[in-house]
């Protein structure tokens, strides 16, 4: 019988439900590993410990699940998307080139999960165009990793929500021309503000200042940039001017050098440059490991996800820094 309602609205209806990824893996009788892509699972029972998932009637691999004793839930962290959709075709060799281990009932273990959940069948039963899986854990091991998560028909990551007083304790905003602490701007301006401050001591240890800086790591991306053109990308891509004599004084420090190409006049870093460029990158990155893992894992993953996906958003054709020019 069919529903009384769309069948392509229902599933948008359920995609409202917010769930993990996981991939169940068992051995069929003839000894070939099988494996689906789940977001259907969910726990049922802690004494004994029981959980469950449901399979389409049409997967390929029904039958080789009604058969097997044992099979695994494999809850996949954050970066195992490509093995969700690997796990998710129907009819390919799944497991080609794929390192396993072996678990309870010979079921492949796939690597690198945040949680497996070894099982030994309870029972089946088929509902609808399903058949649900219920089974007992008999042995388990975990990852503290950020995890992958499905909404709405796409992959995202789960991050705790922050309260928004904890960032000043002073309670609403007194007016309404005031910028408040939900303006993003502000966010912005603030979250750059606490890493420059770290960074600015580590560049004026090097004598640099934050532009001269900048010098160098675009010409640590590509070198031999016109002077012209250094010029105007500084002042397009970061508002800085004086371009010139910061050229001039790095190249007095022998860090940079100037070439005469065709008319050009072209900006070349030295080998003393570089190594500068990349000690201070290096530091850049241990200072970004450093104010990263302040914050929960998912966190530290996702602000890069957002800030990203907000670059992209809202590029209204800003030529990219690192791109290659002439
Ligand atoms: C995120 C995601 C979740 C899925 N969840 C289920 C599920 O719970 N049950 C199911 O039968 N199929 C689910 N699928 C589709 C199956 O993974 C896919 O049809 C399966 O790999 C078919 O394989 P087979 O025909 O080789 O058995 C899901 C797919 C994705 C991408």
């Amino acid at each position: 019988m069919s529903a009384p309602f769309d069948p392509l609205e229902f599933r948008r209806a359920l995609g409202a439900f917010t769930t993990g990824v996981t991939i169940v893996t068992a051995r069929a009788l003839d000894g070939t590993p099988v494996g689906v892509t789940a977001n259907s699972f969910n726990s049922v029972s802690l004494s004994p410990p029981m959980i469950l998932w449901s399979l389409a009637r049409s997967s390929r691999s029904l039958a080789a699940f009604q058969s097997a004793d044992h099979w695994v839930v494999h809850i996949l962290a954050a970066d195992q998307e490509a093995l969700s959709n690997r796990f998710a075709k129907s009819g390919e060799d799944k497991f080609a080139g794929l390192a396993t281990e072996t678990g309870v009932g010979a079921a492949p273990l796939l690597k690198d999960c945040a949680c497996r959940l070894q099982c030994k069948t309870a029972f089946f039963k088929e509902a609808g165009d399903h058949v649900i899986f219920v089974g007992e854990v008999v042995a388990f091991d975990r990852r503290d990793v950020p995890c992958l998560v499905f909404h709405a028909g796409k992959y995202g990551l789960a991050t705790r929500k922050t309260d928004p007083s904890l960032l000043s304790g002073k309670g609403p905003r007194e007016s309404d021309i005031s910028y408040g602490e939900d303006f993003l701007g502000y966010l912005l301006w603030r979250a750059d503000l606490h890493f420059r401050n770290r960074v600015t001591p580590q560049l004026n240890a090097h004598g640099l200042d934050r532009d001269s800086f900048m010098i160098l790591a675009m010409l640590m991306h590509r070198d031999g940039r016109s002077l012209d053109r250094l010029t105007f990308d500084m002042l397009s891509q970061f508002g800085s001017q004086g371009i010139r004599e910061r050229v001039a004084a790095l190249s007095g420090q022998g860090w940079v050098t100037a070439k005469q190409q065709d008319a050009a006049s072209t900006v070349w870093l030295t080998d003393t440059g570089r190594a500068v460029a990349l000690r201070i990158h290096v530091a850049l990155q241990s200072i970004e490991a450093d104010l990263l893992g302040r914050l929960d894992p998912t966190e530290s993953l996702a602000i890069k996800h957002l800030l990203r996906s907000f670059i992209v958003q809202t590029d209204d054709g800003l030529p990219h820094p690192w791109q290659d020019v002439t």
